[in-house]
């Protein structure tokens, strides 16, 4: 059974990637190809010539038109051939699918379900993007060997952050403190406060604060595939308007999109925005090192699990107290997939 949810935007490449060079991503199990067509911009198209089947991306990109490798029949940016080397008839035949396309946040976005349910209203939300106040990090991209509900489940566990990322964002200070958890449309918050603790050299450095601060943490998932953590610090008892944070605290927020690749595999891809140090270059480059880090240390875990689910056809042995933001998710996602596949079913 897939454990896709096809009617949704799914991240395909950073609009950087897609220069003059094509990007083949599989996605949703799925070969497509992005490529800058001369007729409708950054396009997604499958990535099989309808002559042979050779992958498109084994190709060139001329003029704005994709060019078989095999026997150099031409596509333009709606997957139409439009020149068959050696011979004028066309057939009709000679055509590709084309899946919607949005460029947004810096990424490129496809529909891999029905073409007519592909509304950007329906792209995530990113917070502060574009904001005055707000530095952005993007451009992060990490081959995930998991099924994304592993990834889902790491994301919406905080208590695994003390053990996994000793060496970057782990907080020895935060073991102990319950989590709770709270529905929103179409997703789950996971969420605590660590009250009055003493600054850390990094509060300090960022924030100008002398006595205690508050700490908040807040898990964010959005179905199918988006995961946002709001990370806050301010002086104790600051109140906690978002304004009135934003302006008094140090605040980031850490967003992942995840795009199965196929059941065994996710692209992850992640962008970052903070309200501290907007324009130190250095420091950004420090920051942008240590997420990856941080990202690469969850993609170990989640791969030797996946490793062990298909060693066992096993999910997990036991349940503990931290379970519940990850299985509220999952069951999410699941009723989702479900009734998707129910519509598909009854049409
Ligand atoms: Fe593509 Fe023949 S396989 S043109």
């Amino acid at each position: 059974m897939t454990t896709f949810v096809r009617n949704s935007w799914y991240a395909a490449a950073w609009v950087d990637e897609v220069g003059d060079a094509m990007v083949a991503r599989r996605i949703l199990g799925e070969p497509l190809v992005l490529f800058r067509s001369a007729d409708e911009g950054i396009v997604a198209l499958l990535d099989q010539c309808p002559h042979r089947l050779l992958p498109l991306s084994m190709g060139v990109v001329a003029e704005g038109r994709i060019q078989c490798g095999y026997h150099g029949i031409e596509f333009n940016g709606a997957g139409r051939c439009v020149r068959v080397p050696g011979q004028d008839m066309i057939p009709p035949t000679a055509k590709v699918r084309t899946f919607p396309v949005v460029e947004r946040f810096g990424l490129v976005w496809v529909w891999m379900g029905d073409e007519e349910a592909a509304d950007p209203a329906l792209l995530p939300v990113v917070e502060r993007y574009g904001a005055p106040g707000w530095a952005l990090l993007d451009g992060g991209y990490q081959h995930h060997a998991s099924n994304y509900r592993n990834i889902i489940e790491n994301l919406m566990d905080p208590a695994h952050t003390t053990f996994v990322h000793k060496g970057t964002i782990g907080n020895p200070a935060a073991t102990d403190e319950p989590v709770k958890v709270g529905k929103l449309d179409g997703g789950l918050v996971a969420y605590r406060w660590v009250e009055n603790s003493p600054p850390s050299p990094f509060d300090r450095l960022v924030m100008e604060v002398t006595g205690s601060v508050d700490r908040g943490q807040f898990f964010y998932y959005y179905l199918p595939g988006t995961s946002c953590v709001d990370i806050i610090s301010i002086p104790a008892g600051t109140e906690r308007e978002d304004e009135v944070m934003d302006a008094k605290g140090m605040r980031a927020f850490s967003y992942k999109f995840l795009t199965p690749e196929d059941e065994r595999n996710t692209h992850f891809f992640w962008l970052h925005l903070r309200n501290y140090r907007l324009e130190d270059e250095e420091w950004a480059a420090g920051l942008r090192a240590n997420l990856d880090k941080t990202f690469l240390e969850d993609a170990v875990i989640v791969k030797a699990i996946q490793d062990e689910q298909d060693r066992t056809g096993l999910h997990q042995r036991t349940a503990l107290a931290i379970d519940r933001a990850p299985v509220m998710a999952l069951a999410m996602l699941d009723k989702m997939v479900r009734e998707e596949g129910a519509a598909v079913a009854a049409e």
